[in-house]
């Protein structure tokens, strides 16, 4: 601890001494310092602390609720919560009760609703939350058609392609070109139809400006946030959360979030279902601990403000986004309860398992959140990452093993250097995979080396967006500059080393 504190204090101390210097002087270089402050923190974290993610600086003031599906209880008023039933005759504050529910009413309650499943999983599956608000989400002007965001994914826009590809990392907006979260967010990839809620999108995210005065939320799925870079400061009807690289959120169908940026700039992943909601994943022999723990999953305490002022809100609907006006601010809600939340979860708290004989296990040891499919074991998309840890297989290859899967695989780096490859493919990049593997240098490497307990992936975090649906790839992912063209080029140097003794 003591040592967390130290190295803390340098990285501020240096920090702090070089932003001062900028602002006081106001040179080039200095503007520079001021605009890349977060990498230079990165470099520093690197620098100071090289085994350890866990200690980089986050300034969080909001307050959380711990724990995963929790049937959880907020309010921002002393008494604005109803005591022993959700809609009385008149609530107190004067507030609005309206309900929100992620599952049909008529789900199973014990019982996990998909059909075909197997497991009688003891899970609840309603999901719902009760919200007591200032004035109900109903009292806004009619939604017009404002733009498309992605293409009907069967449609012939779309490209479904057996070849890998892997985009350098997506550009950041101009400094003169103001851009917020919701008009830098670009679909790389998609598959299945939000309309019959079944499927997937993967999208990324790049701004330089806050959303100012307009809020979204998306009808056709739930958005899991990875940041790459920058903080992102959100506020949702349920309260306010910070986030940063490293982290995720998870933001449910049809609860609306406005993204504010703390620094100038953000940039990272989403990964939209259109079906069931995330959960845990299985852990079956592993045990009732270990991978992401539930505890460490933080919703946010009921927050809001009362404002009478024109509000932009912006609904994904079938791909589509729609604006409507309001005259107040849709983060009004005083009290709520509910299982049906946003939540944060921090990936540096992530418990990894792996081999401790010989071979390399499948990356679904890793996986953090899973949205199950109707088809038992098989996702519909898997969050799984890639975080530091201990390798001590014995006579083994150590790093991913060359694969054909029939799930789809998109992968994407938020900080260092993956293991499987060691050029190319960068933090704010991403790939999408058919037959894949190691590159030629790392295979060399890998099959050469002495094998001792060994570090792997310090200071990096890579993951990838697993599904067993075939994910077509958007006109803008195959037409935008950053799209590799000569991916394929990493494996050339594979090598027959075949021959005819053993
Ligand atoms: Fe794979």
């Amino acid at each position: 601890m003591a040592n967390n504190v130290w190295t803390s204090f340098i990285r501020w101390s240096i920090v702090t001494t070089l932003t001062h210097y900028a602002v006081i002087h106001n040179t080039g270089v200095s503007r520079r310092l001021l605009r890349y402050r977060t990498r230079y923190l990165s470099l520093l974290n690197c620098l100071l602390s090289p085994r350890n993610m866990a200690m980089t600086v986050k300034v969080d003031s909001y307050k959380y609720l711990s724990g995963f599906g929790n049937h959880f209880s907020s309010e921002a008023l002393e008494g604005a919560l109803p005591q022993g039933q959700n809609a009385p005759q008149k609530c107190p504050y004067g507030l609005y009760a309206e309900q929100l529910s992620g599952t049909a009413f008529t789900v199973d309650r014990r019982h996990n609703q998909r059909r075909l499943r197997q497991d009688a999983s003891q899970r609840v599956a309603v999901h719902q939350a009760w919200l007591y608000r200032i004035r109900p989400s109903v009292a806004h002007l009619p939604y017009a058609f404002y733009k498309k965001i992605h293409p009907n994914f069967a449609s012939s826009e779309m490209q479904y392609i057996p070849n890998q590809l892997r985009w350098s990392p997506f550009q950041l907006p101009a400094d003169d070109s103001p851009v917020d979260f919701l008009h830098g967010l670009v679909t790389i990839a998609g598959a299945g139809d939000p309309t019959v809620k079944n499927g997937l999108a993967v999208h990324i995210y790049a701004c330089n400006k806050s959303m100012e005065k307009r809020a979204m939320y998306n009808s056709d799925g739930d958005f899991l946030i990875v940041p790459q870079t920058g903080r992102l400061d959100i506020t949702t009807e349920f309260g306010k959360m910070m986030v940063e690289p490293l982290e995720i959120v998870v933001i449910p169908r049809g609860i609306k979030f406005s993204v504010h940026l703390p620094q100038t700039h953000a940039r990272g992943y989403i990964l939209e279902v259109f079906g069931d909601h995330f959960e845990l994943p299985d852990l079956g022999p592993i045990g009732a601990n270990g991978l992401a723990n539930p505890r460490d999953f933080l919703t946010p305490e009921a927050a809001f403000e009362d404002k009478d002022e024109t509000w932009k809100i912006f609904n994904k609907y079938a791909g589509q986004l729609f604006i409507a006006n309001q005259g107040h601010s849709p983060f009004d809600v005083v009290a709520w309860h509910g299982n049906y939340v946003p939540y944060t979860y921090d990936l540096r708290k992530f418990n990894a398992v792996n081999s401790v004989t010989f071979d390399h296990m499948d990356p679904s040891i890793f996986t953090v959140l899973t949205s199950k499919s109707a088809f038992p074991g098989t996702a519909i998309a898997d969050f799984v990452i890639f975080p530091p840890r201990w390798s001590v297989q014995e006579h083994t290859f150590r790093p991913p093993y060359f694969h054909r899967n029939c799930m789809t695989e998109f992968m994407g780096l938020i900080t260092g250097q993956y293991e499987a490859k060691a050029k190319g493919f960068l933090p704010g990049g991403a790939s999408h995979m058919t037959p894949h593997g190691p590159d030629a240098d790392t295979f060399e490497k890998a099959s050469n080396e002495k094998l001792v307990p060994a570090r792997v992936a310090d200071n990096t975090m890579a993951f990838m967006f697993e599904s067993s649906l075939m994910l077509g790839t958007t006109p803008w992912a195959l037409s935008t500059e950053v799209l590799q063209s000569d991916y394929e080029q990493i494996w050339s140097g594979l090598k027959s080393h075949f021959r005819t003794n053993k």
